[in-house]
């Protein structure tokens, strides 16, 4: 693989617009809060009445070259100058800050270089090699609290489509983020797998269907079906009417039109787990839309009744939001069969019961926005308090996202297309692929990380267009040269076997590293990235997270190395919070 080996590296832009407003200080975990501790303290001391948690909370990072800078104007103590002539009046510095300096509005803070550089290097080894797991980066914010996240979940016999694959993506970034952050997560996939469209493939597997074909894919197989039965309903009404009646069935609990559906269910679950695997996606549990008891559908309905909510329409049940700008919407349809949307209210008061979640979040497109306010409307009317702890996670379309061979159907697809596309690019360089060990898995890992980075890179909102020639370049914030730094840093410990294995670190000393501005760099941003778990916490993006993987980490002897595996260490965990793999060759 080419690409030039020259090293950049930039401050962490990232943070600016991010006021550092966190919880209170915690140096265990992220070792710079000792040092914004210190300013903190410091400042509260010479300007009388404000206290350290005031002043800690407008620490911010600097710019070009500054390391921690505070805007005096925030405190509306009076003229600036003045203010931080009071700061320089008393500043004496010491082992962890060594200078403070006026600029207009600003004060600025410079940490002393052999201190931060000792401190987070020790504090990166240790809370990666010295723990039960590693857990640089993580916080304990959200101890004792419980999330359900709810994502992926695409229907049984329709398409996986990039909203799909796009919801898995995210979904799977944030139940690493806020196990990172100390939640409890359940993770949940709530598949589609109730509806009339049941009653359809039921009714064309009388005709279409193949034992042998679905055992191969039932994926595959049922969309088969599927399609073909849906041709046959549009031009007979008469197939229509046959699934309504097939799906009534399903809905009374009549066995023998379960029973065809429960094997359907479960070979789909088995592939789906499968390909989620080889994504590094897991669930804690897969629901559905099936198993969404009657009850509370029941009880929410006479609820809304109740409050005068609800419009009978030749025996339809609709609930009239208008009032709140929410339109109308169907509860119950005239057979008395439920629908997509009082599965979903059904269903969150369910997990309530269950759970006692302190949040739940739901990955979904924002072409659903109007359904998820919707039943987050209905909740909120049924006076449940813990409606408001329910959050859309929404994010735009995905365009262009198809294969060589035509549109993308199923998520295999995609998996296969990106390994192919990886593959290829591979072997235009026949030297190195050859020195490849398993190029097959080597591509497969590459080529999906490809696809997430692209798709984390920019604003969950953010429609984009799918390029496959991005995903596989070696240039720019690419998920291949994230897999291509990894590769390097750790085969820098493989060349170098005679400085290994390093000793202990307050064997290491330190002091060249000091001497090099770019090494100060390099482990400064290290330091940032318990905040850049933080920052994705809050925003709940992975765009900063991939933005801080991207900054480039690589360029004597042990210090180095050290300095080098911790780059390693650190680039590692924010790849894995994004759910990738990281590569130790390739
Ligand atoms: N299965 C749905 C679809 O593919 C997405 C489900 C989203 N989650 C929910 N609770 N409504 O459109």
């Amino acid at each position: 693989m080419t690409r030039s080996t020259s090293i950049t590296f930039f401050r962490p832009l990232f943070f600016r617009r991010n006021r550092m407003a966190f919880t209170s200080p915690d140096p265990s975990t992220c070792v710079l809060d000792a040092f914004r501790n210190s300013i903190a303290q410091r400042v509260a001391a010479a300007l009388p009445p404000l206290t350290v948690d005031q002043v800690y909370s407008g620490v911010d990072y600097g710019k070009k070259g500054v390391d921690f800078t505070i805007a005096l104007p925030r405190f509306k103590l009076g003229k600036p100058e003045e203010v931080a002539a009071k700061v320089i009046a008393q500043f004496q510095p010491d082992e962890l800050i060594e200078s403070a300096t006026p600029d207009k509005a600003f004060l600025h803070f410079q940490c002393k270089t052999p201190t931060l550089i000792r401190d987070i290097l020790t504090q990166v080894h240790s809370l990666t090699h010295l723990t039960p797991v590693p857990c640089y980066g993580s916080n304990s914010t959200g101890k004792g609290k419980k999330v359900i996240i709810e994502y992926s979940s695409p229907n049984i016999a329709k398409s996986f489509h990039v909203g799909h694959l796009r919801s898995t993506i995210i979904g799977g970034f944030l139940a690493n983020l806020y196990k990172a952050c100390g939640w409890d997560v359940v993770s949940m996939n709530y598949l589609g797998d109730w509806g009339t469209q049941f009653g359809l493939i039921a009714t064309g597997f009388e005709k279409y269907g193949s034992q042998e074909e679905l055992e191969k894919d039932a994926i595959k197989h049922l969309f088969d079906v599927y399609v073909k039965v849906n041709k046959d309903a549009d031009a007979d009404p008469e197939v229509k009417a046959e699934a309504a009646r097939w799906f009534k069935r399903m809905e009374d609990g009549d066995e023998s039109a379960l029973k065809n559906w429960r094997v359907w269910r479960a070979l789909s679950v088995k592939k789906y787990t499968e390909e989620y695997e080889r994504l590094n996606i897991a669930f804690d549990l897969y629901t559905g839309e099936s198993m969404v008891g009657r009850e509370w559908q029941d009880k929410a309905l006479a609820r809304l009744e109740e409050m005068g909510l609800i419009e009978d329409v030749d025996g339809a049940k609709i609930v009239n939001l208008e009032q709140y700008k929410m339109g109308k919407a169907v509860l119950r349809k005239r057979d008395g069969t439920s629908i997509y949307l009082t599965r979903d209210i059904g269903g969150a008061i369910e997990r309530y019961e269950k759970y006692k979640f302190d949040k739940m979040i739901y990955v979904v497109s924002s072409q659903q926005d109007l359904h998820l306010s919707q039943f987050f409307k209905v909740l909120e009317l049924m006076e449940f308090p813990w409606a408001s702890d329910l959050q859309h996670v929404n994010y735009g379309l995905v365009q262009g996202m198809s294969t060589r061979k035509g549109n993308v159907v199923f998520l295999d697809q995609i998996i296969r297309e990106a390994a192919q596309v990886m593959h290829e690019q591979m072997q235009k360089n026949e030297e190195k692929y050859k020195a490849v060990i398993d190029p097959e898995s080597v591509s497969m890992e590459i080529g999906i990380t490809g696809v997430k980075i692209q798709d984390m890179a920019a604003k969950r909102i953010n429609n984009y267009t799918f390029n496959w020639e991005r995903m596989k370049s070696f240039e720019g914030d690419t998920g291949p040269y994230l897999q291509y730094a990894h590769v390097r840093l750790s085969s820098i410990s493989r060349k170098n076997p005679h400085l290994i294995p390093l000793p202990p670190p307050e064997q290491i000393d330190t002091t060249s590293l000091a001497a090099s501005s770019h090494a100060r760099e390099i482990v400064f941003l290290l330091g940032t990235y318990p905040d850049v778990v933080k920052v994705a916490l809050k925003t709940q993006e992975p765009s900063g997270v991939v933005t801080f993987a991207g900054r480039r980490t690589i360029d004597k002897a042990r210090a180095k190395l050290w300095m080098y595996e911790c780059a390693r260490d650190v680039l590692g965990a924010a790849m894995r919070l994004l759910s990738i793999r990281p590569l130790d060759r390739m």
